[in-house]
């Protein structure tokens, strides 16, 4: 029963979505704990509000969505290394006042990422994107030994990440002409109403793995199981950075009976 002895969580998010209640609100309910989940709707705007309101209301822990991982960094106390590297901010855990950022996505997209493919040193990635989610993927295959292409619509971004995890850079517009061992979509491109193929069909066909970060049953990975290609979902690397932020929030592990839905 929910009293003034329970823990409040929430997810700041311009759209939130359903994942995040669902998952940890699962887990504090199999484990018995005095704990809920709320999404929360908060605009650019209201960033700093929202921030004050986690220590005002002592709410105990936040997962931070677009397009706020990146700002939020300058209005916490505390960021963790991998946060810091990445420049992105997921997750917030409150602990006496004092708010710590995170990233699980690195977390997430390194255990999604070797559960499939075992060792990636030396492959040849390709990394379509140069947002948040991607940032902590460039960052994962860099750490990995993997070989590292990467494009993005906003060339600028895609040329600063390429420096910095020593990787090729490659002209959006010549996407269709890469080829690698791995592909990875960790842009928009196949999410609700953008439902289309970041590739085409030949480039896909190039690869042996393809991981797509957008979570459903999207273009690309529906065109890549027909092809008999190993796929990478979303909802694997979500569901790894979900598990890591209930540790953080828990000091818990997730349970496995309820992890194995999303697997
Ligand atoms: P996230 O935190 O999920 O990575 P993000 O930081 O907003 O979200 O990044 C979204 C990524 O999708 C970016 O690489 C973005 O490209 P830009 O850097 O040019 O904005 C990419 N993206 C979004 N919509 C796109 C579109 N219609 N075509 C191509 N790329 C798109």
């Amino acid at each position: 029963m929910l009293n003034k002895e329970t823990d409040l969580y929430i997810s700041i998010a311009e759209r939130p979505g359903e994942f995040g209640a669902r998952f940890h609100n699962e887990g504090f309910e199999v484990l018995g704990l005095n704990k809920i989940y709320l999404p929360r709707r908060v605009l650019p705007n209201d960033l700093e509000e929202a921030v004050k309101s986690i220590r005002g209301l002592d709410i105990k822990g936040c997962g931070v969505s677009m397009p706020h991982k990146e700002r939020i960094i300058s209005l916490l106390d505390r960021i963790d290394f991998e946060a810091s590297e990445i420049a992105a901010v997921n997750t917030i855990v409150n602990k006496s006042g004092i708010l710590r950022g995170y990233n699980t996505d690195a977390y997430g997209a390194r255990k999604a990422i070797t559960e499939k493919t075992g060792d990636i040193a030396r492959k040849e990635v390709v990394l379509l994107g140069a947002g948040g989610a991607a940032r902590a993927i460039a960052y994962v295959v860099y750490y990995l030994g993997g070989r590292l292409t990467i494009t993005n619509r906003t060339p600028e971004k895609a040329k600063a990440l390429a420096v910095k995890y020593h990787a090729k850079y490659l002209d959006w517009q010549e996407r269709d002409n890469s080829q690698g061992d791995i592909l990875i979509n960790a842009t928009s491109l196949g999410m609700g109403t953008n439902n289309q193929l970041p590739v085409s069909e030949e480039t896909i066909k190039k690869f042996d793995i393809i991981m797509d970060i957008v979570v459903g049953e999207t273009e690309l990975l529906q065109k890549a199981q027909q092809m008999k290609k190993v796929t990478i979902p979303g909802r694997t690397m979500v569901a790894y950075q979900g598990a890591l932020q209930f540790k953080l929030y828990t000091g818990q592990d997730y349970p496995l009976k309820c992890m194995e839905e999303y697997l």
